[in-house]
Parts: structure tokens; sequence; C-alpha cells
């Protein structure tokens, strides 16, 4: 007995002293890993670079956030001149719009947002480490409204702070637009939090809801984008403020106000006019509408008259072909008949 119970011991060791140096082992490839993949990784400031290296769980997640960003400024601007393309290097972050116009205070928006929402949901799954479920809302008791906190609720504080850490440390040059950026970033993710609810589930007898749990959920990340579209259309002028002794830009006011006043914190902010997008432009980073899409019958911004900027359209007549009236026989067969339509679709000269 005595003698086994040592055997055991010394397995026991053994075993763990195997595990140690293939943990050791991993971690050193990993960490090798992520040395490489961070120094690959175009547009990236030192200091997310040491983000990077020290946290390459999240850096998938990160990129994944940003890739959401740019999908939904994608979406939100189909129909419009500027499609969310610019020229330019590309990044993680898409390719950078060099004037600081409103469509640049979208897409730092929409990309701040983007991680925050990406980081947040990957942390409620238990996919990241150091993060999980809101652990300050767990067990309290919402008397006056007859529910308490349960289930996993995002912790949405978590993502946004990530975001900052992370999105905020490229803005290293001490200017006007690294004020732009920074608080078209915080607008973004405010927006974000602006749209967490609460969820709520009923426990009883059934259904009687005598009890209620709640947690908060994520926004769908459309939600984020439609509301910052508004925000983009009710977009703030801003100035800069050189107020300290070195004159560097200190903080930004609305222009073209008489008394003194600071945007407001969801607003998006912009300090220079954007260019029409209609021709490639490399001094500002328009991709022109060559090419585009457009609707010949429509008065808006997807119309071929503005979409092209009176340049014209091209015309392509194709034939499109499907199955159709397609009836089920008895049995077991399916027969259609073939249907086509002369379609035309219209691109820019
Ligand atoms: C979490 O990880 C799983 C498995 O790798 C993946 O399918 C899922 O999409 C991840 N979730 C998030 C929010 O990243
Ligand atoms: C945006 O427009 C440009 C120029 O026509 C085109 O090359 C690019 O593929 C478009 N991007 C998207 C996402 O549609
Ligand atoms: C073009 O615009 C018209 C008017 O807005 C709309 O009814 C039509 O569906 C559009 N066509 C396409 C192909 O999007």
């Amino acid at each position: 007995m005595h003698r086994n119970f040592r055997k055991w011991i010394f397995y026991v060791f053994l075993c763990f002293g195997v595990l140690y140096v293939k943990l050791g082992a991993l971690s050193s490839v990993v960490a090798l890993g992520a040395n490489i993949i961070c120094n690959k990784i175009p547009g990236l400031a030192p200091r997310q670079r040491a983000i990077c290296q020290s946290r390459p769980d999240a850096i998938i997640v990160i990129g994944e956030g940003a890739q959401m960003g740019l999908n939904e400024c994608q979406y939100q601007f189909r129909f419009g001149r500027w499609n969310c393309s610019a020229l330019g290097e590309r990044t993680v972050f898409g390719q950078e719009l060099r004037v600081g116009s409103r469509e640049a205070a979208f897409t730092y928006a929409i990309t701040a947002a983007g991680v925050a929402h990406a980081v947040t949901a990957a942390c409620s799954q238990g996919n990241l480490s150091n993060c999980g479920c809101d652990r300050e809302k767990q067990g309290y008791y919402n008397q006056a409204e007859g529910w308490k906190w349960g289930g996993c609720s995002a912790d949405v504080r978590y993502g946004i702070d990530f975001s900052r850490r992370f999105v905020d440390a490229r803005e290293i040059k001490k200017n006007a637009r690294r004020l732009m950026n920074l608080h078209n970033n915080e607008a973004g993710r405010k927006v974000l939090q602006g749209r967490m609810r609460l969820e709520c589930k009923c426990h009883g007898v059934s259904g009687s809801c005598t009890t209620r749990t709640c947690w908060t959920t994520l926004p769908q990340f459309r939600e984020v984008g439609q509301l910052l579209k508004e925000k983009y259309n009710a977009a703030v002028q801003v100035e800069v403020v050189r107020a300290s002794r070195l004159r560097q830009p200190t903080f930004l006011r609305v222009k073209q106000l008489r008394s003194y006043q600071k945007p407001m914190e969801t607003d998006l902010v912009y300090i220079e006019k954007s260019p029409n997008y209609c021709e490639e432009d490399a001094a500002t980073g328009s991709v022109g509408t060559r090419g585009r899409l457009c609707n010949r019958t429509s008065p808006g911004a997807d119309g071929c008259d503005t979409m092209c900027c009176g340049r014209g359209y091209n015309t392509h007549q194709y034939t499109k072909v499907w199955q159709c009236n397609c009836k089920f026989h008895w049995c077991c067969f399916v027969r259609c008949n073939t249907c086509s339509e002369r379609t035309e679709v219209f691109t820019c000269k």
C-alpha cells in the first residue's frame, strides 16, 4: 500500500513534468508565431504591435471586429459615390482616407465600435482569456422591478476598454486629425454602449413569471451601423483649439458658432470638407466612380446622373435565365419551365 502510494506520487510528478515541458514549448511556439504574425500585419503602431504580441488570441478577434466594421461601412454606403473604398495602403482597418472628412469620421467610428463589439462577443463565448461575462451583474436582485441578474451579461465595458487601448493607439501624431479620430472612435463606442439591451426570461409554474432573470446583450451590429449612418448625415464640423503653451491642438470646438461649444460625445466630427469622390485622386484617396453600377431611373444618390457625375454611363444588356413554374408530379419528380428576361445594367463611364 505504502509503496503503491509512493509510485503513484512519482507518476503524478512525472506527468506534471511532461505537461510542464510541453506547455513551455507550446507557449514559446505561440509567442514565436505571434511575433511573426504581428510583424506581418501592415500599419500597426508600435503600441498596437506590443498588444498584438502579448495577446495573440485577441488579435484575431480584433481583425474580425475591424472587418465587421468595414463590411458594415460598405453596406451603409453601397449606393453612394463614396462606397467605403479608398486608395492607399491596406491596413487592418482598411485603407485610410487622407482628408479629415465626414467619411473618415464614419470609418473611424464604425471600426472602433466593431472591435469593441467583437471583443465583447468573444468574451461572452469564452473565446478570450482575461474576460468573460460581466461579473458585476451576477446575483444582484432588483426588488423594485422584480427581477435578478442571471445568465451571461455581455461585458461591454471590457470590449470598449480594449477597443480604446488598441484602436486609439494608432494616433501617434499630435495634430488636429488625432483629436478628430479619437473623438470619432469614442463616438462609435458610445453608440454601441447606448444600444445594449436587457433581455429577460420568466421562471415559475407553467410560465407564470413569478421570478424573472435578466442579462444584457449586444445589439445586432447592423443597428450600430444604421445609427452611425444617421450620425454621419448630421456630422458636425469642428476646429481645433490650441490652448497649451506649446500651441499643440488641445481640444475641438464646433466651427462657425460665435459662442464656444464642444461637440456632443456621440456626434461624428470632421475638420475638412469632403471631396466629391467623382474622379480617382491620390491626394484625397478617392477611387472615383468609374465602373460603378448605377440606376438609370433612381432620383437618389445611386441614380446614374449623380453617381457618374455627368460623365454618362454604359449600358450592358444580358439575358437572365432561371427555372420557373415548377410543378411537383406524383411521385416523385419536379418539372420546371425555363424563363428568361432581357435585363440591362448601367455602369459609369
Ligand atoms: C468563438 O470560438 C468558436 C470556436 O472557435 C467560433 O465558432 C465562434 O465564432 C467564436 N465566437 C466569437 C464571438 O468570436
Ligand atoms: C467601390 O468602387 C470602386 C470603384 O468603382 C470599386 O473598384 C470597388 O470594388 C467598390 N467597392 C465595393 C466594396 O463595392
Ligand atoms: C432603380 O430605382 C427605382 C426608383 O428608385 C427603383 O424602383 C428600382 O427598383 C431601382 N432598380 C434597381 C435595379 O435597383
